[in-house]
């Protein structure tokens, strides 16, 4: 039997039980109890301070308030689908508790403006959450550089071999991306941290309602200027998704390097055990499913951002009960980046570097020949003619299966006059890092300052 709604006042019939399941959000949005406990608190405590509601009334609100986060906290509450939401869960129960005068919590406000609030005392706990992972894995990346300091790879473009880099620069390109990640949250944070409380169902209240006290008790920066406005706006989540989306597009990056430079063919990496898991079928396997994971879990962020961004393009304004759809989205990013931020930072804590692996692959695919031509430059020719005896000195070794350096340098001097006895140590993998002392750049006084730098913030 459903019960009597809150707004049940101007019904005849009851719900009908379809539309009683299809309309509810509390199996999902029980989530946001504590937040929406804060906000009535910070609201009943106004409504008394305003002189709205008698002081002892508004204290009675209060401490059932309190109560109630208790019995959801410790597994009593007696939830109920026909109460539709969290707001009304809260409400019905805590007039259960204290009588006719919990009835009272609900003046000047509406669920709109509520819910609003609610989502976004949820974002700013999460965004801060995030952020302390992010910097976790900020920390982890930059510690890794300093150990792994001296081992060379070769760097790629169009996954060919490119030139040779350093492992810690490598690193520290994902330590840029986690520090813009960060970027956008605190600035999605700066958006979400506003309070719409008092814009009621969308024009605002006739009761004297102290917008700037409730915001102050709630932590918030300030109060949403526009009621309208207020209750229809969901850009801030909107901000969050991206921000979600675009750490998951790094954490993919990431991923991807994991999975494929752990397998056979490259074994640059070897990932923990902890980490990996097993073939049902085929003994010998040790699969990287945290960093498939990683890189699969990509799809729902994006999914929720679009996902978002097409519930809103169509709404008229103000509020509209599509905006329910909001919350799903939201709570799914928030878990899906800090499971992988969590993952992430595992996997670059474990992972065991195998340096003669990557150093072996140096050695071939020509990964100094940018070296040879910038060499030849040096001496005096022309970059683009530099660029052009290099690339036949490299086709002359394809043909005789040779390297860079097995040919000799009467070989090379047939190229070019250019060419002296130092070539051998200008084309040799550590000077070919070395030499790259350009700010931002591989080489290894760059790396040392820019760690150096890291450090100091
Ligand atoms: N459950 C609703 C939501 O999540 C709460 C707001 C409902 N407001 C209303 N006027 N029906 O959006």
């Amino acid at each position: 039997m459903a019960k009597k709604k809150a707004w049940g006042g101007r019904f005849g019939g009851e719900t009908d039980r379809f539309v009683e399941e299809f309309t509810a959000s509390i199996p999902f949005d029980v989530l946001l109890y504590r937040h929406d406990i804060a906000g009535s608190v910070a609201h009943a405590r106004m409504l008394g301070k305003r002189g709205i509601l008698p002081k002892a009334e508004a204290e009675r609100i209060v401490k059932g308030l309190v109560a109630i986060r208790g019995e959801i906290e410790s597994g009593k509450f007696p939830f109920d689908l026909s109460d539709e939401d969290i707001h009304m869960a809260i409400e019905r129960r805590l007039i259960r508790r204290i009588g006719p005068v919990g009835g009272k919590l609900h003046t000047g406000r509406s669920r709109n403006d509520q819910v609003a609030t609610d989502l976004r005392l949820y974002l700013r706990e999460e965004i801060d959450e995030i952020l302390e992972l992010l910097a976790g894995i900020e920390e982890t990346v930059v510690s890794r550089a300093e150990e792994l300091f001296g081992i060379v790879l070769p760097g790629y473009t169009h996954l060919q071999r490119a030139q040779p880099i350093l492992f810690s620069h490598y690193l520290l390109a994902y330590r840029e991306m986690f520090a813009r990640d960060a970027d956008r949250f605190l600035e999605a944070r700066r958006r979400v941290n506003v309070s719409p409380l008092g814009a009621g169902a969308l024009a605002g209240s006739t009761f004297p309602l102290d917008r700037a006290f409730t915001a102050r008790a709630l932590g918030m920066d300030g109060v949403c200027e526009n009621s309208i406005d207020a209750v229809s706006d969901r850009d801030f989540a909107a901000d969050f998704l991206y921000a979600c989306a675009v750490t998951m597009m790094h954490l993919s990056r990431l991923a991807e390097e994991m999975v494929y430079w752990s397998s056979s063919e490259f074994r640059f990496l070897s990932l923990p055990d902890a980490l990996c898991t097993g073939s049902s079928i085929m003994p010998q396997k040790k699969n990287p499913d945290v960093a498939e994971l990683i890189r699969g879990k990509t799809g729902r962020a994006y999914g929720n951002l679009t996902n978002l961004l097409t519930l809103m393009k169509g709404l008229p304004l103000a509020y509209n009960r599509d905006m329910q759809e909001d919350k799903e989205p939201v709570f799914d990013s928030a878990r899906t980046v800090k499971d992988c931020l969590i993952g992430a930072n595992l996997l670059l804590r474990g992972m065991e570097v195998n340096e003669e692996r990557m150093r072996a692959a140096c050695d071939d695919g020509f990964l100094t020949a940018t070296d040879l031509a910038d060499y030849l430059a040096r001496k005096g020719v022309p970059f683009r003619k530099a660029h052009e005896i290099t690339g036949k000195i490299v086709r002359h070794c394809e043909e005789r299966g040779a390297r860079l350096k097995d040919l000799s340098l009467k070989e090379l001097r047939a190229f070019s006059k250019a060419i002296g006895e130092d070539v051998r140590s200008a084309i040799s993998l550590t000077n070919s890092v070395r030499l790259r002392k350009t700010r931002g750049g591989t080489g290894a006084q760059a790396v040392r300052d820019r760690l150096s730098s890291l450090r100091k913030k």
